[in-house]
């Protein structure tokens, strides 16, 4: 964390971690924006190694850690799908892959945390899977975050997310420009965030010009603070790997400093204090 401890110039003589340093030659060098960075929680990640179409082993687990931990992430929600029916990873031998992942996360820096929790596919019996303690919520909280097909009906989705809430949860629409149906009727979104639904986009979808149907969904929702969350959604080291840095500072020049700060550091750790937003 780029936090300020005391007197720089005495944390400086007296030696602290690589992260203050930075920090210190930062305020030397005068570069201002670092000073009340913090750096990113991506909430949304398939960076366990061979549990679901992310990261195929160990070796590229921790590459896509240290590239995640370059763009400034600082924590990271794994997120391996869970679907109803499919050979879902039994959850014991889960939270080893987990604790395999976190002392790798540490060996980067003892700061990087790691929290696990699933992407679920909604269908049937996915909160029965819940209750079970088959599938997990994030990090132990009501927060739950939820996927659907790209050509799923409004409908669908609207009657979904109800049935998370009413079942004590807290959903969190994952990828939301992904749905054709939202993409048509950007208001849509409003009307399920107005019924207990939060909302997740994928950072790599807002980088696009005035042709990009998905890019201009996207900032539309930013422009209207319609978006709660942002993820890499990342997959592996190359087309779907954990950047966030070109698209942030893309947001912090569009939406200000504040926005991002909230998008990507204040609304995760409301969410992993359990509370709502
Ligand atoms: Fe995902």
């Amino acid at each position: 964390m780029f936090t300020l401890k005391g007197s720089p110039i005495l944390v400086a003589l007296f030696g602290t971690s690589l992260d203050d340093k930075y920090y210190i030659i930062c305020i030397y060098m005068g570069i201002k924006e670092v000073e009340s960075m913090q750096g990113y929680i991506d909430i949304h990640s398939h960076i366990l190694p061979g549990v679901d179409d992310g990261a195929r082993d160990m070796n590229q687990t921790r590459h896509m850690l240290q590239l995640a931990y370059q763009e400034g992430i600082r924590f990271m929600i794994a997120t391996p799908h869970y679907e109803i029916g499919c050979s879902n990873m039994e959850i014991t031998k889960l939270r080893e892959v987990f604790e395999q992942v976190s002392l790798e996360a540490h060996k980067i820096n003892k700061d990087f945390q790691i929290a696990l929790g699933n992407e679920l596919f909604f269908s049937m019996g996915i909160i029965e899977a819940l209750q079970r303690g088959e599938a997990l919520t994030i990090a132990g909280t009501r927060y739950i975050l939820v996927e659907f097909e790209p050509n799923v009906s409004y409908r669908k989705i609207q009657e979904s997310l109800h049935h998370c809430v009413l079942e004590g949860y807290i959903p969190i629409l994952a990828h939301v420009e992904r749905y054709f149906c939202l993409v048509e009727q950007p208001n849509y979104v409003e009307k399920l965030i107005g019924e207990g639904a939060y909302i997740q986009m994928n950072l790599s979808s807002i980088r696009g010009g005035i042709t990009n149907t998905k890019a201009n969904f996207c900032k539309k929702l930013l422009r209207q603070e319609l978006v709660h969350f942002m993820g890499t959604d990342s997959h592996d080291t190359a087309a779907r790997a954990p950047h966030a840095k070109e698209t942030v500072d893309y947001l912090v020049k569009k939406y200000g400093e504040a926005s991002v700060q909230q998008l990507l550091w204040d609304n995760p750790m409301r969410m992993l204090e359990n509370k709502h937003l």
